[in-house]
């Protein structure tokens, strides 16, 4: 079994990065969890004309700490987050973060938000942290040396058919939003059920931890899921080409999922998951 805590058996920093991960994950969300105490008193503002797409100084101030730390740690970095836009994009390291996934949960005084904080090295997924500190919950994964909740090894669900578990869902009033109700009704029809809690992250998560078998969502931003993908590749779950064209800052359709339901669940998505 692999330990949660790999050795730093390698001189090219990037164990020392997945320590930070972790430790600045959990401290980015004990600092969204004083702002959660006081959500009620804080401004909200909405991200264009969606009155559904908001944020607060807490995502804000979140997104300003993670930076500081990285800027103090490991300055030669890359950076792409959601709140404070994309900066040095041709490091090999480039950190991928989401202060406060659920933002809209959050503000609504429900426990589905988290931070997400993931790292691509040479353009591909390789570690990532996810704090929800609602539920004490660290989930986190090096590619080659697993993934875990706390110290708890990561699996996904050995389930073979949708009828077999529940599958998260999610959608925005994006591009894509017309693939929702299709892909709603396939996954009924053969005896699924689904699920939508207002956090990319966490459903990711719990696909790479077995809670759920699939999640699907009709358009994600790197920042939602970036942390997450390395979660379930090393829990033995599948995705789709979320990074393909412009996926690190335009987003792509989004599905993760169970080896043996990912095919039905591509299906019923069909040829919109990996279009261009
Ligand atoms: C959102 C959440 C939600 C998903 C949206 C995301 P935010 O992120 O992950 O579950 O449906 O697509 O934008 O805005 O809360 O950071
Ligand atoms: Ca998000
Ligand atoms: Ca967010």
């Amino acid at each position: 079994m692999s330990s949660p805590h790999p050795a730093p058996d390698r001189d090219d920093g990037l164990i020392a990065r997945y320590a930070f991960a972790r430790r600045v994950a959990l401290a980015a969300a004990a600092r969204g969890m004083a702002y959660y105490a006081r959500r009620n008193s804080l401004a909200v503002q909405h991200k264009g004309d969606d009155l559904q797409d908001v944020v607060s100084i807490a995502d804000q101030d979140v997104e300003a700490f993670i930076r500081a730390e990285l800027a103090a740690h490991f300055p030669e970095d890359g950076i792409v987050g959601e709140e404070g836009g994309s900066a040095g994009l041709q490091a090999r390291c480039i950190w991928v973060i989401d202060p406060i996934d659920g933002t809209a949960c959050f503000l609504n005084g429900l426990h589905n938000w988290c931070v997400s904080i993931g790292l691509l090295v040479d353009g591909q997924p390789l570690l990532g942290a996810i704090a929800d500190p609602n539920h004490d919950e660290l989930f986190h994964g090096f590619i080659g040396h697993g993934a875990f909740v706390n110290d708890t090894p990561l699996a996904a669900h050995g389930a073979g058919n949708v009828r077999e578990g529940l599958v998260g869902v999610g959608t925005t009033h994006r591009a894509g939003k017309e693939n929702f109700l299709p892909f709603i009704g396939a996954l009924l029809e053969q005896g699924g059920m689904f699920l939508r809690n207002g956090s990319g992250a966490l459903m990711t998560a719990y696909v790479a931890a077995g809670r759920l078998i699939g999640y699907y969502e009709t358009h994600l931003k790197s920042w939602d899921c970036l942390a997450g993908l390395v979660l379930v590749r090393e829990a033995g779950a599948r995705h789709n080409e979320f990074l393909r064209g412009d996926g690190l800052l335009g987003g792509n359709p989004y599905l993760v999922a169970a080896p043996g339901v990912y095919e039905q669940l591509a299906a019923m998505v069909g040829p919109s998951l990996d279009a261009d």
